[in-house]
């Protein structure tokens, strides 16, 4: 059985992440969402929130599941005994990082690879950076996050100006 960690912040998750996901529970037998702690980012939502969206977004896929991790991501994969962990690349901007934390995940787990998806073209524009930022000034955020969470997102973080 093939199964593989799909990690990131989702602060909230984006249509691109959800593209990954649907791509991956393709490819894999069963994916865990991880929704991880990023040391270096200030989330906007909890932990808790972030997965929340991130389930009620994926329930339609029968073979993903989302979990939240506070330590470290391959002790959460070496948990959940998958053999894959996989990322998304939108531009060669994200190689460098991703092939840093790749490279470090190799070394403390050996027997987990790394599989880099390349994101779809349509959503190469897309992060929840620029999601946030959209909700801020209360813009159509549906064309960036999943229409079920675009309330909540709007909820918290417009700004009426
Ligand atoms: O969506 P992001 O913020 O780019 O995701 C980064 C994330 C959460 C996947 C990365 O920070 C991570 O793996 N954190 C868990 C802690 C860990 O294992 N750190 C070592 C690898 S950087």
């Amino acid at each position: 059985m093939k199964i593989a960690v799909y990690p990131g912040s989702f602060d909230p998750i984006t249509l691109g992440h959800l593209n990954i996901i649907k791509r991956a529970s393709r490819i894999f037998d069963k994916v865990y969402v991880c929704v991880a702690v990023n040391s270096s980012k200030k989330p906007c939502f909890t932990l808790a929130e972030r997965a929340d969206f991130v389930r009620r977004v994926t329930g339609k896929y029968g073979n993903v599941e989302v979990d939240t991790c506070e330590g470290l991501l391959v002790d959460f994969a070496r948990a959940k005994n998958a053999g894959f962990i996989i990322k998304g690349l939108r531009a060669v901007s994200d190689f460098e990082m991703e092939f840093q934390i790749a490279l470090l995940n190799k070394k403390l787990a050996p027997e987990i690879e790394t599989v880099f998806l390349t994101a779809d073209e349509k959503y190469t524009y897309l992060s929840s950076t620029i999601a946030r930022e959209m909700a801020t000034y209360n813009a159509d955020i549906s064309k960036v996050v999943p229409r079920e969470i675009t309330g909540d997102v709007l909820a918290r973080l417009r700004r009426d100006i």
